[in-house]
């Protein structure tokens, strides 16, 4: 079968930030599905990064959703601003979040699409009450906080048991995958059950256009039956 309803989602936390606006424009053009856009508080990840600022500047100069994957503690305190910015989409993680269904009922409120991430150590099965509430799940599959890590190919069989219980609990719901994906381990997650691609260092930091990155990626996964 062709995969032509894998997604891309390409992330800026890889792009030129000198460059940021027409690097997007680049992935838009190139057909991207969305932007995925990191934010980091040094807190909940070792490292920081992107505020609803660039956000709000991106979102005047592209069409494309922009899914906001809060690596943060209490997302919750930053929800407002980043969808007054222009995020479509929310991606909180389960871990340290004890309120994570106020918070995804929070997200809906919003008008915003709801998705929970989970981390390579927590397993599949915490999704399983939460599921039938969420527009997408993102499993990780490297340790979040930075880009340009290698895949962990221990997240395979996670991915596989995700894609399971969307099948059974929650059809509609898209079954995401971010860390280390490239023409080499984007075959292995979609066979497993993936359906949108996190790219960040594959897209933004090849040895090749943002287009013709997204094009590699995009025949690596053509022919990979489901
Ligand atoms: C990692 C971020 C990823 C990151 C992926 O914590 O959540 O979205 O940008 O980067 P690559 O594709 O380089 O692994
Ligand atoms: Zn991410």
């Amino acid at each position: 079968m062709q995969n032509d309803f894998i997604k891309l989602a390409p992330s800026i936390l890889a792009a030129d930030f000198a460059h940021l606006g027409e690097q997007v424009a680049e992935a838009e053009r190139a057909g991207a599905d969305r932007i995925h856009v990191d934010v980091m508080d040094g807190h909940f990840v070792p490292n920081i990064a992107i505020g609803a600022p660039i956000v709000q500047s991106l979102r005047r100069i592209t069409h494309l959703p922009m899914e906001t994957h809060l690596m943060i503690s209490d997302p919750d305190f930053f929800l407002d601003e980043f969808a007054e910015a222009g995020s479509t989409s929310f991606l909180v993680h389960w871990e340290g979040n004890n309120n994570l269904h106020r918070t995804v009922q929070r997200i809906k409120t919003l008008g915003k699409r709801a998705g929970v991430a989970i981390n390579p150590a927590t397993p599949a099965s915490v999704l399983e009450e939460i599921l039938p509430d969420l527009d997408q799940v993102l499993v990780m599959t490297v340790n979040p906080g930075f880009g340009h890590q290698q895949f962990l190919q221990s997240t395979l069989h996670k991915i596989q048991r995700v894609a399971q219980m969307i099948g059974q609990i929650r059809p509609d719901c898209e079954l995401e995958v971010d860390g280390g994906i490239d023409e080499a381990t984007a075959p292995m997650v979609v066979a497993a059950g993936a359906n949108v691609l996190v790219a960040g260092t594959s897209i933004f930091a090849a040895d090749k256009s943002v287009a013709a990155a997204m094009e590699s990626l995009r025949d690596a996964v053509s022919q990979i039956a489901r």
